[in-house]
């Protein structure tokens, strides 16, 4: 890679050690990836943040890091943790698994990170412009990024994240240059969809293309809701991390722009293909045991949605709907937190049904509307899921 003298001088250590070995990290990635130079930087978004994925070797390296003094040089968010930071004790995580996620939070916090540990970052003061590189790490928010703000990011891993955040660069391969945000496939939807179809539609489409750009002409407009569920699913059923949707997303346009417009695959998708998606990313029929709605992190109108849904109720099972601080303190002002919680649910911030160690408060069927949620909890929390729209769950 071609470094300027300023990067060359961070690459040899002359910023002191944690610099060093973070340009370390993004040189390395730039020599596997062929990049040929660095780019500066505008936001970092950073995951590897529960203890129950990053484990204590995580938390070592972190404590480590933060102990150098280094501190990052463009504003950075972090992913959910564990726990909710606040009310961990009234949801029954336990105090062990709590004081190890309090030191990640202030190793990441030590070195200027703000801990809003949310993976809607976007929803909460880390908007990206349009054409400007970033280095986010958490898959449905690097969707979000670079399908509906037209920002610039590769899918970073937690250390490539806090790497780059560091030192206010990144090596700029893969979605940082033009020709790796042309689109490969066209998906033409037979059907207009509506909520949890865009869940499915993104988990059917992820297991086709892999790491490749889908190009959607879709019936119907979907909401800005409805665009972050469908780029959650694809980011967890493949490994998407731009899409486009024909006159709705800001480089459409440019998408199918290529010299090998005859490369490129178009596939029809019908309302069986949708039904029998919404099918398979149920793993039982049972009664859920616990209803968890907010994956990505629920939005200030989502939760209007949901109070809307349940005022005056009481509900039977227990039901939470997660997302981030700034969101639940305007939940909060608007009393859509006291309509849900006099039903008998609860808003839960800083975590999610993935990342927390929900399998230990003994549930064993968890009812979700996202798609990434029913991908990720059989095999990370081990517990079944049915997935439905939240209307549905809560009934
Ligand atoms: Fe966010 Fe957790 Fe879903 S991190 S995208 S709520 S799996």
């Amino acid at each position: 890679m071609q470094l300027t003298p300023e990067e060359q001088a961070m690459y040899d250590g002359k910023h002191g050690i944690a610099i060093e070995k973070s340009m370390e990290i993004l040189v390395a990635l730039g020599d596997i990836y062929g990049a040929e130079n660095m780019v500066d930087i505008t936001s970092a978004q950073i995951s590897g943040v529960s203890y129950k994925t990053i484990g204590e070797a995580g938390l070592e390296y972190l404590d480590e890091l933060a102990a150098s003094g280094v501190k990052v040089k463009v504003p950075s968010t972090l992913n959910p943790a564990g726990i909710d930071l606040e009310r961990w004790e009234d949801l029954k995580f336990s105090k062990q698994f709590a004081e190890k996620q309090n030191k990640i939070i202030a190793a990441y916090q030590k070195m200027g990170i703000s801990t809003t540990c949310t993976c809607t970052p976007y929803l909460v003061g880390n908007v990206p412009i349009m054409g400007s590189h970033i280095a986010w790490s958490e898959s449905s928010a690097v969707c979000y990024a670079n399908s509906v703000l037209g920002a610039r990011t590769n899918r970073e891993g937690g250390p490539g994240a806090l790497a780059a955040a560091i030192c206010g660069k990144t090596a700029a391969y893969g979605y940082h240059l033009d020709e790796g945000r042309k689109a490969k496939y066209v998906f033409e939807l037979e059907i207009p969809l509506k909520g949890v179809d865009y869940g499915a539609l993104g988990y059917i489409v992820g297991k086709i293309v892999g790491g490749g750009v889908p190009y959607f002409k879709l019936k119907n407009i979907p909401s800005i809701n409805e665009l972050k569920s469908l780029g959650a699913a694809l980011a967890s059923s493949g490994a998407v991390a731009l899409y486009h949707v024909e006159g709705v997303t800001p480089e459409y346009e440019e998408a199918l722009k290529s010299e090998d417009m005859e490369l490129i695959e178009r596939i029809s998708v019908t309302e069986d293909d949708v039904m029998d998606a919404r099918k398979k990313l149920s793993t039982t029929a049972q009664k859920p045991d616990l209803i968890c709605i907010g994956c990505p992190h629920a939005s200030l109108d989502e939760i209007e949605k949901i109070a809307e849904k349940i005022s005056g109720r009481k509900l039977s099972t227990p039901f939470w709907v997660c997302t981030s601080i700034p969101v639940k303190a305007a939940a909060d002002r608007m009393g859509y937190t006291k309509t849900i919680e006099n039903a008998g649910g609860k808003l839960i911030c800083d975590t999610c049904m993935v990342v927390s160690p929900i399998e230990d408060l003994g549930f064993k069927v968890i009812g979700v509307d996202s798609a990434k949620a029913a991908n990720y909890v059989p095999t990370m929390c081990g517990l079944d899921v049915v997935y439905d729209e939240f209307e549905d769950l809560i009934e």
